[in-house]
């Protein structure tokens, strides 16, 4: 009975002590913090500029100087706190996290996100940037960058490295498949949408290599010499219409010499021209190892050093510190990285991982491949092919049972699964290494001729494979020639007795597809023979279904050359590349900072061909080629008829595009000038270009519009572009060669 009202007692004595005690802690709460006032510079309607400045006036020294470099090689190091966010790219820069401003997580990216296989994450293989540009598809090559961009941000990074645009100058640059082609106005008017659809993802998009980098060997010690007009008239070109065109956040120098000065140091190419004349407001960033001083380089206008801090480190701040480097000269350089990062998105939409969609990654790089493939010979309609009429098919070379090759060096992006060549390796892919995607001919044919016994043979003996595509109704040989950063090509001849190999199979089978697997022009001793070429080029993840749509007629092709395939190696401008002496043939560069400063010794290489580049060096010279720039076949036909071109600030060009053939298809009309001979300029220029796609028999009025810098030459004396007075000759057709539209308009 007692313990009912000590246990009542016991109650009330508790409710009063939790009351108490609720009202001890209400007493002693302090008051909730009110939500901190969002930092001035996070007002999303002031201007980049405007809030760059608002970072930068908190910004203390050692932070600022932070921002200028970068920390190593994130893929080589263990994850660490600075790479723990993203996939580990390439190159680190801090931020400023006191102020809430993220780290620069940047991956190399030229045809999808590099190094994906290392954490065992997949990214797209698009196919190569050769291949976009032979589409010659400003919406594709906006997909392309945008892929990238999304695929980046899904693994965690900020900034891409994609977007090389140095024109394929020579041919045999081994990274002529990361570039898009000899010519600056398709080059550059492309890799600028591309950079558009990067930044879309709100991804800081990248513009390289500046300039002038059109060789491999001997890439980090190559003096290149050239006049100020040929430079601006040709490489300078295309980068002018992506920097004011395309808005990249940031351009990425190089790593050769012009006229003097490395690129990562050189006033005129980086203060004068990218800076003053095109206004570019982003930053400047070195290639990897490109930097070579502290003072000459940042009043040079380097804003950034990768990948790690040699010259833009304690240097900088002690330069800074002694007056030698002044404190408006630093905050140029970080009010250019902070108000790109503004521009780009990367500080209002921070990265977020995610998952990629490979199946979307897979339809975009068949579709992009599918409009890039070339077809350059098609004898008695040799393609498409009649699956229904087909019993005995036999596909040779290249690997093409299991795979399609890919281009290497700091583009590759690793297959599912690694190389689909043994030693098969999971995940990661290896520094030059060549990388097959596993993405097979052989089955993409087969399925698309079910009825059909499809052999393969590997090609490696020609009197063997001769003999197969005697006993087979047609023959499909894929030949290849693999590509990479850090080599050139020795010549344009495919490689591995492939000639002997096409050449032995046509001769047993009249019936013989070619398809190319390559990344710039080859030689073709063999051209006659086959029925059919194509030109596949790095053909990306899903690049076999492609090939199987464009042989079997399912897809039109429609791609153009983007470089001009010669005849033979003693027709280029030079006839071999020029290589380096031993004492200047390393490519990783010096050993140490102290080496570093004073860089391998130059060696000189004049292109003394100027400005011209690809089909304007052939028109000049008066070279027969052996398939031209611009040039590509389809299995429909279009005729060009009323030309209409109307002079005014913009040049409007307009004509009539049919479709005379019986299937649908896309056609790339070209549109060239010529020059008053005053110009001295060669005989024709690439002005403007449309894709149209056409159902069979139907027609089309198209207008381009001429940008007048197109028409300009570049002069010195004047350091400006000059629209000349006189005649222009307008011309519009299906390739540089084949221009049956023309008119004359004159300039006053
Ligand atoms: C290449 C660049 C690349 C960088 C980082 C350099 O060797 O030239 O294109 O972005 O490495 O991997």
């Amino acid at each position: 009975m007692m313990y009912r009202p000590i246990c009542r007692h016991f109650a009330v004595f508790a409710l009063l002590l939790a009351s108490l005690c609720l009202a001890c802690s209400l007493v002693a709460q302090p008051p909730a913090p009110k939500p901190a006032a969002p930092s001035p510079w996070m007002n999303a309607s002031l201007s980049p500029d405007e809030r760059a400045d608002l970072v930068l006036k908190e910004m203390t020294l050692d932070e600022k100087v932070a921002l200028l470099h970068g920390v190593g090689m994130p893929t080589d190091d263990p994850v660490t706190p600075e790479n723990a966010p993203s996939n580990r790219g390439v190159g680190y820069a801090v931020g400023v996290p006191r102020l809430g401003i993220p780290g620069i997580d940047m991956s190399d990216a030229a045809y999808g996100v590099r190094s994906s296989g290392i954490n065992g994450r997949y990214s797209t293989a698009l196919p190569a940037n050769v291949a976009a540009a032979a589409s010659w598809d400003v919406d594709a090559a906006y997909e392309y960058g945008a892929l990238i961009g999304r695929e980046l941000r899904a693994q965690g990074f900020n900034m891409s490295l994609g977007g090389g645009v140095n024109i394929t100058r020579e041919p045999r640059n081994g990274r002529t498949f990361e570039y898009l082609g000899e010519d600056s106005v398709l080059a550059g008017t492309l890799v600028a949408k591309l950079i558009e659809g990067t930044q879309s993802a709100h991804v800081i998009g990248d513009l390289k290599h500046y300039a002038l980098n059109d060789q491999e060997s001997g890439r980090t010690a190559v003096d290149i010499a050239i006049g100020k007009r040929a430079a601006r008239e040709s490489d300078l070109l295309a980068f002018e219409i992506a920097v004011t065109k395309g808005h990249p956040a940031a351009v990425m120098c190089s790593y050769n010499r012009v006229n003097g000065d490395f690129a990562c140091e050189n006033d005129y190419l980086l203060n004068q021209v990218l800076k003053k004349s095109w206004k570019f407001p982003g930053f400047v960033i070195s290639d990897w190892g490109a930097t070579h001083s502290t003072e000459k380089a940042s009043a040079a206008g380097l804003d950034n050093e990768q990948p790690g801090d040699f010259f833009f480190n304690a240097k900088f701040k002690a330069a800074v510190q002694a007056g030698r480097i002044s404190t408006a000269e630093l905050d140029e350089h970080v009010h250019r990285i902070l108000r790109s990062m503004f521009a780009a998105g990367v500080i209002d939409h921070p990265r977020q991982r995610s998952v990629i969609d490979p199946f979307a990654g897979f339809e975009t790089a068949r579709k992009i491949e599918e409009g890039g493939i070339v077809l350059l010979k098609n004898e008695k309609a040799a393609l498409p092919l009649n699956a229904a009429k087909l019993n005995r098919i036999v596909v040779i070379g290249s690997h093409s049972d299991v795979g399609m090759i890919s281009g290497g060096g700091s583009a590759q992006v690793d297959p599912i699964g690694g190389n689909a060549i043994k030693p098969a390796g999971k995940g990661a892919t290896h520094w030059q290494e060549e990388i097959w995607f596993p993405s097979s001919p052989l089955k993409a044919i087969q399925a698309r001729a079910p009825k059909a016994t499809v052999t393969y043979d590997p090609g490696t003996d020609p009197a063997a494979a001769a003999t197969a595509a005697k006993n087979a109704d047609i023959a499909i040989v894929f030949a290849y020639e693999w590509e990479s950063e850090g080599m050139d090509l020795p010549n344009l001849s495919l490689p591995h007795h492939q000639d002997e190999l096409i050449a032995a199979v046509a001769a047993a089978n009249p019936r013989t597809i070619v398809v190319l697997e390559t990344g710039t022009p080859v030689t073709m001793p063999w051209v006659n023979a086959p029925a059919a070429i194509l030109e596949a080029w790095f053909a990306g993840s899903d690049g076999a279904s492609a090939v199987g749509n464009v042989l079997f007629g399912t897809v039109n092709p429609s791609g153009k050359l983007p470089n001009t395939f010669p005849k033979s190696e003693a027709d280029l401008p030079h006839p071999t590349v020029t290589q380096p002496p031993p004492e200047s043939d390393h490519f990783d560069g010096p050993a140490s900072p102290e080496q570093w400063a004073k860089g391998l010794p130059p060696f000189p290489v004049a292109y003394n061909e100027g400005v011209k580049v690809g089909y304007k060096w052939y028109d000049a010279e008066k070279k027969p080629v052996l398939f031209p720039f611009g040039f590509g076949l389809s299995y429909t036909t279009y005729a060009y008829s009323d030309l209409k071109v109307t002079p005014g600030a913009t040049v409007k060009v307009t004509f009539t595009l049919a479709n005379t053939g019986a299937r649908a298809g896309a056609e790339i009309a070209e549109v060239y000038a010529a020059l008053p001979a005053a110009a001295q300029e060669p005989p024709k220029r690439l002005v403007g270009f449309a894709k149209v796609k056409l159902d069979a028999k139907a027609k089309q009025t198209v207008t381009v519009e001429i940008d007048p810098k197109y028409l300009s030459i570049f002069d010195e004396a004047k350091n400006d572009w000059s629209l000349l007075p006189g005649d222009y000759t307008i011309l519009v057709g299906g390739s540089s060669q084949d221009l049956p539209l023309k008119a004359t308009i004159n300039v006053k």
